[in-house]
């Protein structure tokens, strides 16, 4: 399966303090904890001496400990001590399967399948004039393909966002670029008439949009006001990334980085909040729940170009996860 091979996010770096925390990544139940130094690491979630629920154990001294008999395994998986049997040295076998962890955006990444892959780019997230902030998670019963796919619409606007993002005065389209990357697609000079762009919006605005998809189950969209319409300089591009839990049903971040260091967490999150849970009772709605990659299986208009080439994308990658 090619989608274990890619970086995935599972928790909110700040949602894991010292862990246990479970967590599910591709059908897969994982442990989350921080070693000595504050480490983070990803453990099948299974104790190999009996099978016990490691995430309900707890970190000890640096180890994780099974709650059942008390094993602890270091950061390398291996077991490093066997509390009934004190005098014995558990040989290299006796190790859980751990994986590949890294963090970035403010997220925990978990690679389930070693492979020479970066974490999905967020050019934004290095930028000190934006200033970042978190928001989710949400739990979506939907693929994460889909909520890709809501991501990257720009039609739904005027329905789903009335009054805020669009409005049913202005639902053409004009043409927009789509173009195939390293990494997913892109669409550029994508432009929509927004009453309300943004927290700070002082009148509808023409707005100019670029997506990207930067993995099976990330994008990131850039967005820019006409002036004049907004407070002075204010961009912002946000970060979507996804957990796919199971077939159906995800774990939803938003990485916002904007250029707004006056506002609170809270205002940037709840602008954010209302458009996404906007979009949430639609997309728990769509039929069949995985994305269709076969072109005849929905219908398609040319305001779709974005969404046609992530299909294709998904399609060429080999992604067999969250797609029929
Ligand atoms: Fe984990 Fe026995 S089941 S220590
Ligand atoms: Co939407």
């Amino acid at each position: 399966m090619m989608e274990k091979t890619q970086w995935h996010p599972v928790a909110l770096s700040s949602d894991v303090q010292q862990g246990p925390v479970g967590v599910r990544l591709l059908d897969e139940d994982l442990v989350l904890w921080r070693d000595a130094e504050g480490v983070a690491n990803a453990f099948v979630d299974r104790c190999p001496h009996r099978g016990a629920r490691l995430s309900l154990g707890r970190v000890n001294e640096g180890n994780l400990e099974c709650p059942y008999h008390g094993w602890q395994f270091a950061d390398s998986g291996q077991c490093v001590k066997v509390p009934a049997v004190p005098s014995f040295t558990p040989p290299p076998q006796h190790c859980v399967k751990s994986f590949g962890v890294q963090e970035a955006c403010g997220l925990i990444w978990v690679q389930l399948q070693a492979a020479d892959v970066p974490l999905p780019a967020f050019e934004a997230e290095g930028d000190a004039r934006l200033r970042k902030v978190s928001c989710g998670p949400y739990d979506v019963a939907a693929s994460a393909p889909r909520i890709i796919e809501n991501f990257l619409d720009m039609s739904h606007f005027g329905f789903v966002h009335e009054g805020w993002l669009g409005s049913r005065d202005a639902t053409e389209m004009s043409p927009y670029n789509v173009e195939n990357t390293a990494f997913g697609v892109k669409a550029t000079n994508c432009k929509a008439v927004q009453p309300l762009s943004n927290l700070h919006s002082t009148k509808p605005a023409q707005v100019h949009y670029t997506y990207e998809v930067t993995g099976p189950y990330t994008a990131l969209l850039t967005k820019i006001p006409e002036e004049g319409t907004t407070k002075d300089g204010w961009r912002e591009a946000i970060g979507l990334f996804i957990c796919p839990i199971t077939p159906e049903s995800s774990r939803v971040w938003f990485r916002l980085a904007v250029a707004d260091f006056e506002s609170s967490d809270e205002q940037l999150q709840a602008f954010q909040h209302t458009i996404f849970t906007q979009d949430q009772p639609v997309l728990e709605s769509q039929l069949p729940k995985p994305l269709p990659l076969d072109p005849r299986a929905e219908l398609h208009s040319s305001a779709d170009r974005m969404s046609a080439a992530y299909r294709r994308y998904l399609k060429a990658s080999g992604v067999t996860f969250g797609v029929c």
